[in-house]
């Protein structure tokens, strides 16, 4: 395989801690850079380094020095949180793809990974199996900025023959990092509150079904979709990429399978909006026919996974005070 050099923006979130630590298990420790806004307190990481993805020339000076070949730009405001701050939401959403996708082809980088979201559909959209090809017509600065990103995808890969690959993640469920502001993070906080207090109180309804996916799938679906040769990839704006659906009441009672005393209640706050003009389900099929894409985990599986692997974290935590 050709040494890559990789550049990840965003390395200290949800997905940017996971998909760092994939991407240097398969490219080389040495061979990748993980960057992001705030500082690395807590890592260790040599090849961590400050980066504002706003900040064009410190960027495009990096991407320069360190002999980039492929772009992970993870940085973003998420659905909830950028509902609170539109203006800042919509300015590093957007404008740290556009410096992204510039830097990419002023500097000749060979790929690029930018991850849009389920947050670009909108009421109108179908609920059920929400296709590849339909009406979008989001309603939230995120899903807009979401939305407009994969069209600017499209447009360079069109206009500059950049490479630039997307995918629709669903809300996204991980044990080892925090959730970012999203409307679906009540998925990853249900099972910290079930572990500590066997109680739950959901700020989304009890059956707000809503399409995720398993944070180990969505690694796998990256890796996958960045690693296919480039004649695969019909899709220039951004992939449908299904994993499972449920809703909070569904989520509960397969907690309540490992800990019978769990009780939820629900308090709806302005995310249940957010949520009911999602899609339940998402058809993923061109996923699957051009790059074979295809889910290990389910609902059953992924909550015994998560539970397992949380348990193993407060253990670890008793043992260290
Ligand atoms: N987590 C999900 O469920 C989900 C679902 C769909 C799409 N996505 C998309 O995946 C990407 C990563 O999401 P995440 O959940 O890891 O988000 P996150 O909020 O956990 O992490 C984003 C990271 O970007 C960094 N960041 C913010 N502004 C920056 C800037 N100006 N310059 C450099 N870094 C900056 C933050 O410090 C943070 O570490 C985003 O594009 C998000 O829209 C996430």
């Amino acid at each position: 395989m050709k040494n890559e050099r990789i550049l990840v923006i965003g390395a200290l979130g949800q997905i940017g801690r996971e998909l760092t630590m994939a991407l240097k298990k398969l490219h080389g420790v040495e061979n990748v850079i993980a960057t992001d806004r705030v500082d690395s307190q807590a890592d260790e990481d040599t090849g961590f380094r400050v980066l504002d993805v706003l900040d064009k020339a410190a960027f495009s000076a990096l991407v320069k020095s360190e002999g980039i070949t492929q772009i992970y730009m993870l940085a973003a405001i998420l659905s909830a949180t950028g509902e609170k701050n539109p203006q800042l939401a919509w300015n590093v959403n957007m404008q740290g793809l556009l410096n992204t996708l510039d830097i990419a082809v002023e500097q000749k980088v060979e790929k690029v990974f930018w991850p849009s979201s389920i947050g670009v559909f909108g009421p109108l959209s179908p609920k059920i199996n929400c296709p590849q090809f339909t009406v979008t017509e989001p309603e939230t600065v995120y899903g807009i900025s979401k939305c407009a990103g994969e069209y600017w995808c499209n447009y360079y890969h069109k206009k500059y023959g950049l490479d630039v690959r997307s995918v629709r993640y669903p809300g996204l469920i991980s044990y080892k990092a925090k959730p970012g502001g999203g409307t679906t993070d009540y998925a990853i906080d249900i099972f910290h509150a079930a572990i500590k207090e066997a109680f739950y109180n959901c700020y989304l309804e009890a059956d707000a079904t809503l399409p995720m996916m398993y944070m180990p799938d969505a690694i796998n679906a990256t890796l996958k979709l960045m690693q296919v040769t480039k004649e695969k990839i019909t899709i220039r704006t951004a992939y449908n990429l299904s994993g499972m659906s449920f809703s909070p009441a569904q989520i509960a009672k397969a907690i309540q399978q490992h800990i019978p005393e769990f009780k939820i209640c629900y308090t709806p706050d302005f995310r249940q909006e957010i949520a009911g003009a999602w899609p339940q389900s998402i058809d993923d099929s061109y996923a699957k026919a051009d790059w074979g894409w295809s889910p290990e985990y389910n609902l059953q599986t992924m909550v015994k996974d998560m539970l397992h692997n949380l348990h193993n974290i407060s253990e670890t935590e008793v043992q260290k005070n």
